[in-house]
């Protein structure tokens, strides 16, 4: 597949000549687990003889494929998971752990989750060398730059990332001259969405040309309460799932990405028990349930913060897999509540249930900009980033807005061209006077 692909780029790129063409900028906005994390150790105690107490230096938190190995991986989890504050509604990190989000701005960062590069940690890679390789010539963190953030935490506590995404698609349109495209995947949907829902109109018909969603998340995923209850990978990695979902259940993304109410009403059973069922319209009895006081809390921080919002209001290509198994029930026989569960499946990408996906799409009637979407048959969710077809579908789409600004760029130069010919005009009109 990936051999497929390279001599596709070769022959686009042997097929034409190499200039320059108006291409739009493109912000990479990861999803859940898709930015690189670094921390530093200074802490009180430590959970295991193994766990490094102090570091001198950063290190790799995510992903180090090494630190998840048994024996250091609650090391890892005491190092990555957060605390909630439920006075402030904020959360932070565990007692004497520093981290950061490296890379803002270039792209690396988002291409490879570990940086040791080591296949299969790739992320946005696939895309990005087709981007760079193909007849486009798009330059890696300069025409293609990456926004990775801390997805741990849910939009209301990603104000500074907001802030400094919103500087980049300004400075990117100075820099280029041509309106940006946020290329997302996953929780980059929810994520994207929620910062252009609070964008003035006015912003985004200046700096914003539309988003390319691949695989987007939009109106969340009972996957996600398969996380809370029985634990999940989400289909990153080959983790044991029980092991990180101490970790995953400290997340406010996580409480995020539960399925929306406008999509899984009430009476859809997500969580059949023999004494009880639940449906979005008692979360609060299943993290009783699971005894998960802070979670709840998480999730009443998070469940409106798009509610009833705006559409994103700027050009949409949502792209999305379905026909894979996903998720969309749990089913506990008694005793096995919450570790062992028979799941039920509906249609979606094995991670996005496909009304979710297919909420990019529903803006069509909401918004004046426009709406594409494309589905791919038996499309899974992580490999959407590493498809021929859907990699080509997002260079067909770059390609077109570039021929778009191409024709801008052409009617503008004539118009100039007219105007300086009407100026000569007058001017030998005046000079046939004199
Ligand atoms: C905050 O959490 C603590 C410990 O879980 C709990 O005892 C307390 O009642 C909670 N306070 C509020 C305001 O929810
Ligand atoms: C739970 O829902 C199932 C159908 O989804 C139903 O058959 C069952 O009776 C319900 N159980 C309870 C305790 O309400
Ligand atoms: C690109 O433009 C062509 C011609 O207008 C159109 O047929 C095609 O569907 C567009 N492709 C994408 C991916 O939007």
């Amino acid at each position: 597949m990936r051999l497929l692909v390279l001599l596709l780029l070769v022959w686009q790129a042997l097929g034409e000549v190499n200039k320059p063409r108006p291409v739009p900028p493109v912000i990479l906005v990861p999803g859940d687990g898709g930015s690189q994390m670094e921390a530093k150790l200074d802490k009180p105690a430590v959970v295991h003889y193994v766990c490094a107490k102090k570091t001198d230096s950063w290190f790799d938190l995510w992903l180090n494929m090494e630190s998840l190995i048994p024996g250091f991986i609650d090391c890892w989890i005491d190092n990555m998971r957060l605390v909630y504050d439920n006075t402030t509604r904020t959360t932070k990190n565990s007692p004497g752990v520093m981290t950061r989000v490296p890379g803002f701005g270039s792209t690396s960062t988002v291409e490879w989750l570990d940086p040791s590069h080591h296949y299969p940690t790739s992320y946005f890679y696939d895309v990005v060398e087709a981007m760079v390789t193909g007849s486009l010539g798009y330059v890696r963190d300069f025409t293609v730059r990456g926004a990775p953030y801390d997805f741990r935490k849910a939009p209301n506590e990603q104000q500074n990332y907001f802030k400094a995404l919103k500087h980049m698609t300004e400075s990117m349109y100075n820099a280029v001259g041509y309106r940006v495209v946020y290329l997302l995947h996953s929780m980059g949907g929810p994520m994207i969405w929620y910062f252009l829902a609070n964008q003035p109109q006015s912003w985004k018909d200046k700096y914003v040309e539309g988003v390319i969603s691949m695989a987007g998340a939009w109106g969340g995923s009972v996957k996600a309460v398969k996380v809370y209850t029985a634990g999940d990978n989400l289909g990153i990695y080959l983790i044991n799932p029980r092991s990180i979902r101490e970790e995953q259940r400290s997340a406010t993304s996580l409480a995020f990405l539960l399925p929306s109410p406008d999509l899984w009403k009430e009476d859809e059973v997500l969580v059949q028990t023999p004494k009880k069922n639940y449906t979005t319209s008692n979360f609060k009895d299943l993290f009783e349930a699971l005894n998960l006081p802070d979670a709840y809390d998480m999730y009443l921080d998070t469940k409106n913060l798009l509610k009833d919002a705006p559409p994103p209001g700027v050009d949409l290509y949502c792209l999305y897999g379905h026909g894979i198994y996903t998720v969309d029930k749990l089913v506990y026989q008694e005793g096995n509540f919450p570790d062992k569960p028979e799941l039920s499946y509906g249609d979606g990408d094995g991670t996005v249930n496909l009304r979710s996906a297919k909420v990019c799409e529903s803006f069509a009637s909401k918004q004046r900009r426009k709406v594409h979407a494309k589905a791919f048959p038996v499309m899974e969710h992580m490999a959407i980033l590493k498809d021929v077809d859907s990699i080509l579908y997002v260079l067909e789409t770059l390609t077109n807005i570039t021929e778009k600004n191409e024709e801008a760029a052409a009617k503008a130069l004539a118009e100039e061209r007219e105007k300086n010919m009407q100026c000569e005009t007058s001017e030998n009109l005046l000079k046939g006077k004199q």
